[in-house]
């Protein structure tokens, strides 16, 4: 008997996954959290296809990642170009074990009523339909492989959604996309998670929250441990380890792992507490009045 083989997730019966000489497909991998993930994927032994719009910065992170990386260029709103991304990745490395759906984008804070809905459809778009067309083409070759899934959702999924609800409404959809995979692919010996994220520091949050007045009184809204931020290297460190245990769920920073597990609770306190709150009233009417109502 081997022993060493005898570790706490064997004995529970989870299987780990090494991701050495395994083929990764990420999108959103021309910067943030996902050129992050690209790079500490490959430091453990991957490959790996970097999707992303942004033909510069995917093409200049894959050359500068080498020969275990190639840049794609796509649009994870376009069907055909993800389901061709996928082909191209499995006839470029010659397989495909793990995808990440992480390309996302925020909305242009307003309220519903001020909302520009072709706003909504973007987000709605990318954040969501985006996640279903990166990883439906993929699930063929993740099952033959016995591979793993990873939907990156938010901690937004949960949060209160005033002023930001397309995103919310997106990453809230992405977490149930994300549990039902995890339970439908168990059965085909394959598996999947959802990542959360509190606050990363990335250009998504600079452009959301440092760059803009009313995003700044937004993020001080959030009382510690919530506000605490994370570097992109940090969040990827935690999706790599997530695949290497195929976890269901990982969450960063860990300070907002209570609120996660009470949020049943948690919101209905909250909510009746924003709702009657004098400082978020003077933020959404300054919200209002900045999209011309
Ligand atoms: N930054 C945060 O605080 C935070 C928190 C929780 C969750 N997240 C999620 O993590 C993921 C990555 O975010 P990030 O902070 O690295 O963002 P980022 O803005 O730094 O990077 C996003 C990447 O996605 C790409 N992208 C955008 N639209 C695309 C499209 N239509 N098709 C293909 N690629 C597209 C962009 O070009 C960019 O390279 C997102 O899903 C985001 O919602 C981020």
């Amino acid at each position: 008997m081997d022993i060493t083989a005898l570790t706490p997730s064997n004995l529970l019966g989870r299987r780990s996954f090494d991701v050495r000489d395994k083929v990764v497909l990420i999108t959103g991998a021309g910067q943030g959290i996902g050129l992050a993930l690209a790079e500490i994927l490959i430091d453990r032994g991957a490959f790996v296809a970097l999707v992303d719009i942004d033909e510069i910065a995917v093409k200049t992170a894959a050359q500068r990642l080498g020969s275990r990386a190639l840049a794609i260029v796509a649009d994870v709103r376009d069907r055909g170009a993800m389901a061709d991304a996928t082909q191209l990745a499995v006839d470029y490395f010659g397989r495909l074990d793990v995808v990440v759906a992480n390309a996302g984008v925020t909305p242009k804070p307003a309220t519903v009523r001020t909302m520009d809905p072709a706003d909504f459809d973007r987000v709605m778009a990318i954040n969501l339909e985006g996640c279903f067309n990166t990883v439906h083409p993929a699930l063929d070759h993740i099952v033959a492989a016995e591979g793993h899934v990873v939907v990156v959702s938010s901690c937004a999924s949960f949060a209160p959604g005033m002023a930001g609800s397309p995103y919310m409404m997106s990453k809230a959809a992405v977490e149930q996309f994300g549990r039902a995979l995890r339970v439908e692919l168990a059965a085909a010996g394959a598996s999947a998670g959802i990542a959360y994220f509190g606050v990363v520091d990335t250009e998504m949050t600079h452009a959301m929250l440092d760059q803009d007045d009313l995003g700044r009184e937004l993020d001080e809204l959030l009382p510690w441990p919530l506000n605490v931020r994370i570097s992109a290297a940090h969040a990827a460190t935690v999706i790599a380890d997530g695949i290497a245990r195929r976890a269901a769920r990982t969450i960063a920073p860990s300070g907002w792992e209570p609120y996660a597990l009470l949020r049943g609770l948690v919101n209905v306190v909250l909510d009746a507490q924003l709702a009657g709150s004098g400082k978020v009233k003077d933020l959404l009417d300054r919200v209002e009045r900045r999209s011309g109502r």
